[in-house]
């Protein structure tokens, strides 16, 4: 198996369990361009909705402007330094990401990679990488020492692109370490492999 292999597990095989994962600096950010015709832009107001409707297609996410404003607060200066939205040559937002930030994670302000969303249609399209690229150099661009990311087991597509960009599973206890193992039939990375 490779480490790209396509299967999809079932929910009976993996759980829909939270997990983090790290990149612990900022340095040789893997670098992908947009293809023709896609770009992006930034959070500009009115696009709390924007944002909305584009979460609301996964089928584990309720997304709302509360949800919103929980996870990303009110201040929309701040708001709009760090999101992205990934535009269609025909102009629609297909996707989105944010290079948030924790002012307290173990007692350290760090980036965080933060939502990041493709609309279905447009999986498989080398978005992915551009998107999480951008994502990553404004963290760097920001100044933050190292970033995490929470993601959930079952996103096997998410977790190959977070190795492939230099994310490692983050193991505090042996809780975590069961729950990584759970991958390794699915995912041949060297980080999930050597778990045992
Ligand atoms: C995660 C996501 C952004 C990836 O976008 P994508 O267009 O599907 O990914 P791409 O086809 O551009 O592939 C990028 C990398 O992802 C991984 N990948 C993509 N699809 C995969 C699949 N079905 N199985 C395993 N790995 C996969 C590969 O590492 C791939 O690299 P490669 O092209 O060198 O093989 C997209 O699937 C998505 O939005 N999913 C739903 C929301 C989600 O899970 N977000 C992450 C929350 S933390």
């Amino acid at each position: 198996m490779t480490t790209d292999s396509r299967t999809e597990p079932t929910a009976a095989e993996i759980p829909y369990r939270k997990v983090r994962m790290i990149r612990r600096n900022l340095d040789g950010i893997p670098q992908f361009g947009w293809p023709e015709g896609f770009c992006s832009r930034r959070f500009a107001d009115g696009d709390m909705d924007v944002w909305v409707s584009t979460i609301s297609t996964d089928r584990h996410v309720q997304a709302d402007r509360a949800l919103f404003v929980r996870e990303f607060g009110e201040d929309s200066r701040r708001i709009a330094e760090r999101m992205f939205f990934v535009v269609s040559p025909d102009g629609k937002v297909v996707g989105t990401a944010t290079a948030w930030e924790d002012r307290d994670d173990h007692g350290v302000t760090v980036g965080r990679v933060h939502w990041v969303f493709l609309l279905p249609e447009y999986h498989g399209r080398g978005l992915a990488k551009p998107l999480l690229t951008e994502t990553l150099n404004l963290i760097g661009r920001l100044g933050h020492p190292r970033c995490y990311l929470v993601t959930q087991l079952t996103r096997i597509p998410a977790i190959n692109l977070y190795l492939k960009f230099g994310f490692v599973p983050e193991i505090r206890t042996a809780e975590d370490k069961d729950n990584w193992k759970l991958l390794s039939p699915h995912i041949s990375h060297p980080a999930i492999r050597d778990l045992g």
